[in-house]
């Protein structure tokens, strides 16, 4: 089996995305714009399969935790409380012959030097006056940078600002996790959750990142999967091992594999962390963070209580001890991690005489899970036979029928796509009620009567 040369890989992948219809460049026919992407018929199957799996590791099958789904819109001193609307920024220099920006950090980085954009901004403005002569401008090659500053991330809009002038902005959230502290204490009242539990939250995002890149990688819109974990102040440690180590098994158990997945202790932390680790990936372009664990200590609470007004405290049912809960945070872009699962599943192989592309992606995660194909179009009773098997497993599985071209194209389909099984409906199964169930990964096929399928397909699933 061959493994991508991984400087193809991310243009193969985008390439199969784009034409299978997994992910579109946004505003495409207007010319695109840059850092939005739209997912398309089997990328948003693909994408909500990401997010169930998700969902019910952190929510379904957990007893201490919730799930939410908060505004995205929030009183802007939200922004102002949790330190956005003063630090949330990324360092920017322009290049003076065409005027294009640049990341700082991450040209020092390109050019071997150490730098992030957690650093501090003096440090980071010395270190570009120092090397910034051998930083080429992306587009014209020059070398010619203003001095490094900050450029704020967050995105304004004028809801329910009727002065027509734009004076009272609110803010797209720059991070979906505010929500969840918002609601900590509506949680608190209305359910039976006690310290130490979880809220989690699947919610968009939004970022004026200075140079989106990488595809699905630093998009300006996101998706955030997230979980907030409660605990007593100082309790913090052990938890955190166990949240860190349950994230990266999940990947894992999902079938990405441990060599391309390790964990980054950050050596500048962001203003509200106390310890923060990055889940990296190896991605088609190097190792590069896919989910960030956070320590959080009473940052967010203490916050929201000062800037609100309200008393976020925790009263302990039993001892009536009062306090403000710390955060154990875990974060996840989900554009990243659909990137991280279709990077790991690529693959090209032989199968018989023939080369193809697969995604050898988990059954519960592979947008198609069953393809239904009549051996041949032009034999009505074959038809009617494969109609009929997929009128009956589209209930259960996303299902799709295909009577188009040679079998062997029509694997080749599905085999792009990542659907883990083809069913074929031939003369035999006219008179035997048995029809060929073939594996995407072996190419094996195995014979099922039809009553059993539906039985079969699900035990292979799960
Ligand atoms: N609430 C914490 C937080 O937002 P973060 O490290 O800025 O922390 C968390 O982001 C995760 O969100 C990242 O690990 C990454 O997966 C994803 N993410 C952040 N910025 C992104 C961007 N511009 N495009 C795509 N994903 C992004």
């Amino acid at each position: 089996m061959k493994k991508e040369n991984q400087n193809d890989l991310m243009e193969k992948i985008v390439s199969l995305c784009k034409r299978r219809g997994f992910v579109f460049q946004g505003s495409e026919i207007y010319g695109g714009m840059a850092g939005l992407y739209d997912f398309g018929p089997y990328g948003v199957e693909f994408l909500n399969n990401l997010k169930n799996e998700w969902w019910k590791a952190h929510v379904q099958f957990r007893d201490d935790y919730v799930g939410i789904d908060s505004a995205m819109f929030k009183d802007p001193r939200v922004w102002e409380a949790s330190g956005h609307v003063g630090g949330f920024s990324d360092p920017l220099s322009e290049c003076r012959k065409c005027n294009t920006r640049i990341r700082v950090d991450k040209e020092l980085k390109n050019i071997g030097i150490s730098a992030d954009e957690k650093m501090p901004e003096k440090q980071l403005q010395e270190l570009f006056e120092k090397n910034k002569q051998n930083i080429s401008c992306p587009k014209c090659g020059a070398h010619d940078f203003s001095p490094a500053r900050s450029f704020n991330l967050l995105v304004k809009s004028n809801l329910g600002d009727f002065t027509g002038e734009g004076k009272n902005p609110v803010y797209l959230p720059g991070e979906a996790c505010q929500g969840i502290y918002l609601n900590f204490k509506n949680v608190v009242d209305s359910t039976r959750m006690h310290i130490p539990f979880g809220i989690a939250q699947i919610g968009k995002a939004f970022r004026n990142e200075i140079s989106p890149r990488n595809f699905l990688f630093r998009t300006r819109e996101m998706e955030q999967a997230d979980t907030q974990y409660f605990v007593r102040p100082n309790e913090n440690k052990e938890e955190y091992e166990r949240v860190k180590k349950n994230r990266f098994d999940w990947y894992v158990n999902l079938g990405i594999k441990a060599e391309n997945l390790r964990f980054v202790q950050h050596e500048n932390l962001v203003f509200y962390a106390k310890d923060a680790w990055d889940i990296e990936y190896k991605f088609a372009t190097g190792f590069d963070e896919l989910e960030g664990i956070h320590d959080r200590s009473d940052y967010d609470l203490t916050q929201h209580m000062k800037f609100s007004g309200t008393d976020l405290q925790y009263t302990d049912p039993h001892t009536g001890e009062k306090y403000i809960p710390w955060i154990l945070e875990t974060s996840v872009g989900m554009g990243r991690m659909f990137l991280a699962f279709l990077t790991d599943s690529y693959c090209e192989d032989k199968i018989g005489e023939d080369t193809r592309v697969v995604l050898k992606i988990s059954p519960k995660l592979s947008p198609i899970k069953v393809a239904v194909f009549p051996l041949l179009r032009n034999k009505p009773e074959l038809v009617e036979k494969a109609r009929q098997v997929y009128d009956s497993l589209k209930k259960e599985f996303k299902c799709e029928f295909d009577d188009n071209g040679n079998i062997g194209k029509r694997y080749r389909r599905q085999d792009e796509i990542g659907t883990p099984f083809c069913i074929v409906i031939d003369f035999d199964t006219l008179t035997d009620d048995a029809v060929t169930v073939r594996d995407r990964d072996s190419g094996e096929q195995t014979r099922v009567k039809v009553m059993e399928l539906q039985k079969y397909i699900k035990d292979k699933i799960n």
